[in-house]
Order: C-alpha cells, then sequence, then structure tokens
C-alpha cells in the first residue's frame, strides 16, 4: 500500500515509520522545510527513544521518504492520513481545526481515483463529517471515504505502543474503506490485536473518552493520596489493593503532582467544550480538570511546607523538569507550575534534566540549569524530584548527603522507599506515603 502521512509531529512520524516498518510505502509530509531538510539528512526532530534508528532503517531500504509538498505523494496514494496538530484554541479551550481543513482542501485538490482519507489528529465529534464536506466541496467528482482512526500511542514509549496496541480503533461504514484498513494494518491483525470497526461519530469520541478516564484515574489516585496523608495510609498499597481487582486494573494509578503533557490536558478541555455545546455536560470531567490544575499549583506549597515553612532565600534543586520521563517534552509539565511558585516564595531555583532543559530555558525564567544531579545538589537545602527519570532512581545517597546543605528530599514521584531513604538519614517526604 502507499501511505501519504500529513504532518509529522509526534503521532504522524512515529505513525509513519511504524506503517513503513510494516512494509508500506510512506511518504511524511511536513510543510516546515526545516524539519523535512532535517529528516532527509537522518535526523529526528522529535526525542523519542528508537525512533532514530527505525526511520533511518526505512528511508535505506526504500519504504520512507519525505515531502514538503503533499501534491505527488496523495496522487498515489491509497490512503491518506491527517496528523496534524490539533492544539487548544486560545480563550475558549476547544481544538483548533485550522490545519485540519487546510489539509483536508489540499487533499481534495491533489488526489486521484478512490482515496481513503484518515483523520488521526484527535478531533472533537463531527470533524470526520466536516472533513467530508470540505473535500466534497471542493472536487464534487472525488471518489474518496473519510475514516476516523485515534492513535493511543503515548510519548517516551510511542513505538512500542503503536506496533503492539492494546487496540486499533477504525471508525467509517464505507466497505472499501474497512478493506483499505484492515490491509494497512495487517499485521497487528495478525497479531490478534483487536481492530474496533465502528462508526466514525464514536471512534472520534473513543479517543477522548479514552483520555479522559485515563485523566480521571490519575485525578483519582492523587486525591486518594492526599487522603491518605491525612489518616496514616499508604497510597502505593491502595493503588495495588484496588488495582489487582481486573475490573480497575493497576496502570495510571501512580500518585503524583498531577498529569501534563501534550494530551490530557488538552482533550479533557476539548472534551468539556464540546459536551457543554452538546447540552450533555460531562461533570466529572469537568471536576478533573479543576483538580489537577490545582493540584500543579498546589505542589510548591507542599515543598514548602516540607521545608519548614518558607524557602526564602533557599536554594531548591529540582530533578525532573519534562512531564514525564523520556522525552524533552514540557508542554503543561507540573514543574511549570511549581517552580515559578517557589520563586515567588523567594527561593534560588536550580535545575536538571536528561533532555529537556533546552525547551526549559524558554519557559522558565531565572532557573540555574545544570548538567546532572549532583551539580543540582550542591550546595542546595533541600532537593524535589519531579519527575521520574530512570536515572533518577538510583542516586548515590553518599553523594547527595554531602552535596546538600541539609539531608532533606521532597519526592513528587514516590521512586524511593520511605523506610530506606530515612535509614540513610534523610527527611523524606512523598506522596501520599507515611
Ligand atoms: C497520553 C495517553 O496515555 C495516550 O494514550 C494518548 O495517545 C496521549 O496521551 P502521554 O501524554 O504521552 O500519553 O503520556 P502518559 O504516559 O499517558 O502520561 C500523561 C501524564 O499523566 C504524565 O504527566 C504522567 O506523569 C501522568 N501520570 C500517568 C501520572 O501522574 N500517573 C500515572 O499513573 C500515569
Amino acid at each position: 500500500m502507499r501511505v501519504a502521512m500529513i504532518g509529522t509531529g509526534y503521532v504522524g512520524l512515529v505513525s509513519g515509520a511504524c506503517f513503513a516498518d510494516f512494509g508500506h510505502h510512506v511518504t511524511c509530509i511536513d510543510k516546515n522545510e526545516d524539519k523535512i531538510a532535517l529528516l532527509r539528512s537522518g535526523g529526528v526532530p522529535i526525542y523519542e527513544p528508537g525512533l532514530d534508528l527505525l526511520v533511518e532503517r526505512n528511508v535505506r531500504e526504500g519504504r520512507l521518504d519525505f515531502a514538503t509538498d503533499l501534491s505527488d505523494a496523495v496522487r498515489e496514494a491509497d490512503v491518506v492520513f491527517i496528523a496534524v496538530g490539533t492544539p487548544s484554541r486560545r480563550g475558549d479551550g476547544h481544538a483548533d481545526l485550522t490545519y485540519v481543513y487546510a489539509a483536508a482542501e489540499e487533499i481534495a485538490r491533489a488526489m486521484d481515483g478512490f482515496t481513503v482519507v484518515v483523520n488521526k489528529s484527535t478531533v472533537p465529534v463531527g470533524t470526520g463529517d466536516e472533513v467530508e464536506a470540505v473535500i466534497a466541496k471542493a472536487r464534487p467528482d472525488g471518489d474518496f471515504a473519510v475514516v476516523s482512526n485515534p492513535e493511543f500511542l503515548r510519548e517516551g514509549a510511542a513505538i512500542d505502543d503503536f506496533k503492539r496496541p492494546d487496540r486499533v480503533v477504525v471508525g467509517t461504514e464505507d466497505e472499501r474503506a474497512i478493506a483499505r484498513m484492515r490491509e494497512l494494518y495487517r499485521p497487528l491483525y495478525l497479531n490478534e490485536t483487536p481492530i474496533v470497526f465502528t462508526s466514525r461519530r464514536t471512534s472520534e469520541l473513543i479517543k477522548y473518552a479514552a483520555n479522559a478516564f485515563l485523566a480521571m484515574k490519575i485525578t483519582f489516585i492523587n486525591e486518594m493520596a492526599d487522603l491518605c496523608e491525612q489518616v496514616g495510609a499508604n497510597v502505593q498499597e491502595v493503588a495495588r489493593g484496588i488495582g489487582l481487582d481486573n475490573r480497575i486494573g493497576a496502570k495510571f494509578l501512580h500518585a503524583g503532582p498531577g498529569y501534563g503533557g501534550s494530551c490530557f490536558p488538552k482533550d479533557t478541555l476539548a472534551l468539556v467544550r464540546t459536551a457543554q455545546e452538546a447540552g450533555a455536560p460531562v461533570r466529572l470531567i469537568e471536576t478533573v480538570v479543576d483538580i489537577n490544575d490545582k493540584r500543579k499549583q498546589a505542589m510548591a506549597g507542599k515543598v514548602i511546607a516540607a521545608a519548614g515553612g518558607s524557602v526564602d532565600g533557599k536554594t531548591v534543586a529540582v530533578l525532573g523538569l519534562t512531564f514525564k520521563p523520556n522525552t524533552d517534552d514540557m508542554r503543561d509539565a507540573p514543574s511549570l507550575d511549581i517552580i515559578p511558585a517557589l520563586q515567588k516564595a523567594g527561593a534560588r531555583v536550580r535545575a536538571f534534566d536528561p533532555a529537556g532543559i533546552e525547551e526549559a530555558e524558554k519557559l522558565l525564567k531565572d532557573v540555574d540549569f545544570v548538567t546532572g544531579p549532583y551539580l543540582c545538589a550542591e550546595g542546595a537545602d533541600l532537593l524535589v524530584i519531579v519527575t521520574e527519570w530512570n536515572e533518577f532512581r538510583a542516586l548515590d545517597f553518599g553523594r547527595l548527603k554531602a552535596a546538600l546543605k541539609q539531608p532533606l528530599i521532597v519526592d513528587l514521584r514516590n521512586i524511593y522507599d520511605p523506610g530506606e531513604t530515612a535509614a540513610r538519614g534523610f527527611t523524606y517526604v512523598s506522596v501520599g506515603r507515611p
């Protein structure tokens, strides 16, 4: 099959490279000339473990190429993916669909023969209908079907998530489109990955419902963590105790400083807006959004309390800035709320992150960025773990103790054992654990 993938962001580039690896011929298209030049020269514009090798191999084997103009690739394509960004629109929280519709118009002009146009971007219910209308208007003679095929991959685990998904969701009732989508996902089909064929609108809603549910699960355990702190219980054991119930499931029950990233904050907000306008408000998710926003803001208070009620004039060492490990993505990262609040309270902040510093420098002011965890701790009054990078999981406590002014760790990700840290002479404050 020949595939045109429009948009080389996270979803587009990972999906494009993986479809090529499935054996299809894929052209990834982006208007950003620098990005395409970088990809053509063997570089990868995003940080994702394993993606550089995957791209390199498929380019070398002739299944993957790149273009800034979509006409040629779309003309030849059996399937055209729209994987452009759908950021939150300023002001109202709705998904901004400008890029989606612009891509649809361009596709309409270029397509030739029966073309399956697939929306992989996360879009509100009904967007598929709009895309269909846009294409039909531009090409009244066009032979095409518009399909919804949301992507569930996580940053940092994107390739594995794409190649070994729990399920694939395909929203279309067009028989020819169903046949092509089946062919496209054939390797997964053979792996017995469930492929859920459904209507386009249902498929669009599934994506939002999945992300909202996961955001709710995290928010639930975060509230349990706060309760645990008040009643002297242990949230990790609560998570294990409930998670072993198959109906609940163990995943996404790690308490922390609140969820961030490119999806949960934007998609929960978009779902809230869509539901309000549809006259069926999702009050549960409205509350989740509110709780999570407040939680990220409240985390600085937790650090200040641990520091004895004030950080004025103190140096706080922050480990981890990205919204989660294995990414350089800073979007809606808890560190963006925590650090300014600590600075406002009079603290000097020194920070280290294995991949996020370049991005963080654009977003945070007056932070002293350093190149390693021990340098970060040197002479600081306390150490705060904000993101659970693997390299923070086995720090040398002897070195840390020597570096810090006082042995105080605030661990917002629960990556250490409270008993062990205490045994090594640290005052250790974590989330929802005695
Ligand atoms: C998420 C969804 O998981 C993915 O299916 C969707 O396609 C895009 O959005 P991603 O944003 O890459 O993926 O990261 P994810 O691993 O889901 O983490 C999101 C946020 O939730 C992070 O800030 C993370 O720290 C937080 N989180 C996650 C928790 O606080 N606790 C958990 O138990 C899990």
